[in-house]
């Protein structure tokens, strides 16, 4: 089985990436897995992960490696913050905020087997409630199918991303406006993150989730200063 790098932890297999799974023999949301050279590879498939749509459709950055600190608004039921926690590895360490309680029980039984992922029930626009747990991270990747997408961005990166650090949103129009045009709501939206006299958010990328994400546009930002 031929097995390319991507990016560093991140795998191309049949054409589609994969991760070195840190739980072999768990599944977090039954992904198809491999067996290559004595390690499990788990499927990180586009259909089901903004990060990995954004990856098959050109990303450029992927600031993510053995030992990152990510903070992850829009945990969910943990599918990609367990992809992340297989690229980060042990050392690394990823703050899950979410602010469903179903959800987040989903989320704790995927912790109890990564132990680099740590949950915070908590509402993403209030990062004051978790900034001094959390401290100062790599990287803010945001996916909460809110209104406010822009401000919980830049308030998060405000509290919590280093200088240097990259901040990554999964835009969903149809949260923002269902009836505007999704390429004017792209646009306001970065530059609000942009304006945002705290955040020092400057974009460095974009990139269309179409088809695997209807009306969704992948930003991705460095903090300045
Ligand atoms: C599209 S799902 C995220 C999927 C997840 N990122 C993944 O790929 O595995 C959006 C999640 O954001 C959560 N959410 C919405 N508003 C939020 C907020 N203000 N704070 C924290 N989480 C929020 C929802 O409960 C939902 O679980």
């Amino acid at each position: 089985m031929s097995l390319q790098t991507i990016f560093p932890g991140v795998y191309s297999i049949h054409g589609q990436p994969y991760t070195r799974s840190l739980t072999p023999g768990f599944k977090v949301h039954g992904e198809k897995t491999v067996k290559n050279g004595g390690h499990e590879y788990r499927n990180w498939a586009p259909q089901h992960s903004k990060l990995s749509a954004a990856i098959v459709q050109g990303l450029k950055d992927f600031p993510y490696q053995p030992g990152s600190k990510i903070l992850y608004l829009g945990a969910a039921q943990g599918v990609t913050c367990s992809f992340l926690s297989d690229v980060i590895g042990p050392t690394g360490e990823i703050f899950g905020v979410e602010i469903s309680k179903r959800a987040l029980r989903d989320l704790i039984f995927v912790c109890e087997k990564r132990t680099n992922i740590y949950p915070i029930l908590a509402d993403a626009s209030q990062p004051q409630e978790y900034a001094a747990d959390v401290g100062q991270v790599d990287v803010v990747f945001e996916d909460v199918a809110a209104r406010e997408q822009d401000a919980i961005l830049a308030r998060n990166a405000a509290a919590c991303l280093k200088v240097g650090g990259f901040a990554m949103l999964a835009i969903k129009a149809r949260s923002i406006d269902s009836a505007a045009d999704p390429n004017k709501i792209y646009e306001k939206v970065i530059t609000n993150i942009q304006a945002d006299p705290d955040a020092h958010l400057e974009l460095v990328q974009q990139v269309r989730l179409d088809p695997y994400e209807t009306d969704h546009m992948f930003a991705v930002f460095v903090k300045k200063k």
